[in-house]
């Protein structure tokens, strides 16, 4: 009974995650794991105090199913979803909830890079940024934080390019499948381990 109980401990947590920041600022990161979907969570805290420059590494069940990690939001988002259809990882960089900070995923199996490298405040389109008014644009545009955007489908249809073309490797919104360079995956069999990286 003994053994079979730790094959199975074991063998539910084979993948480490890591997750480094990189940022010059402290992020409080959060786990989510969404339990309608599966009840495979990771053996972290769903909340911690990331300083600049330090390292969390931990274990995710190999069947850990719509989890995502970010920095307080609305923000970049990464998003997992382990062996799933065809027996694969699918993983991404969602802008579909806003901008915060930059964020890479990879991975030790060679499989693609999900990522949005590039800091997108500083030229940030003025309305993602500004309340909007009555008159004015879709009222799905707004600021809830400073320097931080809301992104929903209105509104990225109009700013889709700022967001594509400087992070192309990223979800820019809701429907972004389409281009090719949104959502990933990597052979479930693999077993790969990911690692998470703000501001990359
Ligand atoms: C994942 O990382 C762990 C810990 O470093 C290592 O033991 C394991 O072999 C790695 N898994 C794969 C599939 O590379």
């Amino acid at each position: 009974m003994k053994l079979l109980l730790l094959f199975a401990i074991t063998g539910a947590f084979a993948r480490t995650f890591k997750v480094h920041n990189s940022c010059k600022f402290t992020v409080w990161p959060a786990i989510f794991t969404d339990l309608n979907v599966a009840p495979n969570i990771p053996n972290h805290p769903t909340g911690w105090e990331a300083k600049p420059g330090s390292s969390v590494t931990f274990h995710v069940p190999d069947n850990w199913k719509a989890g995502r990690i970010w920095g307080v939001p609305p923000a970049t988002v990464a998003e997992w979803t382990l062996e799933a259809d065809g027996n694969r990882d699918f993983y991404d960089v969602s802008l579909v909830d806003g901008f915060n900070f930059p964020m890479r995923i990879t991975n030790n199996k060679g499989c693609p890079v999900a990522d949005c490298p590039t800091d997108l405040n500083p030229e940030c389109p003025s309305p993602l940024r500004e309340p909007q008014d009555s008159s004015g644009n879709p009222e799905t545009l707004q600021t809830v934080a400073p320097g931080t955007t809301v992104l929903r489908k209105p509104v990225l249809l109009r700013y889709y390019s700022y967001f594509k073309t400087n992070c192309r490797n990223a979800y820019a919104y809701a429907y972004d499948e389409s281009s090719g360079t949104a959502l990933w995956t990597c052979d479930a069999g693999l077993k790969a381990n990911y690692t998470l990286t703000f501001c990359p």
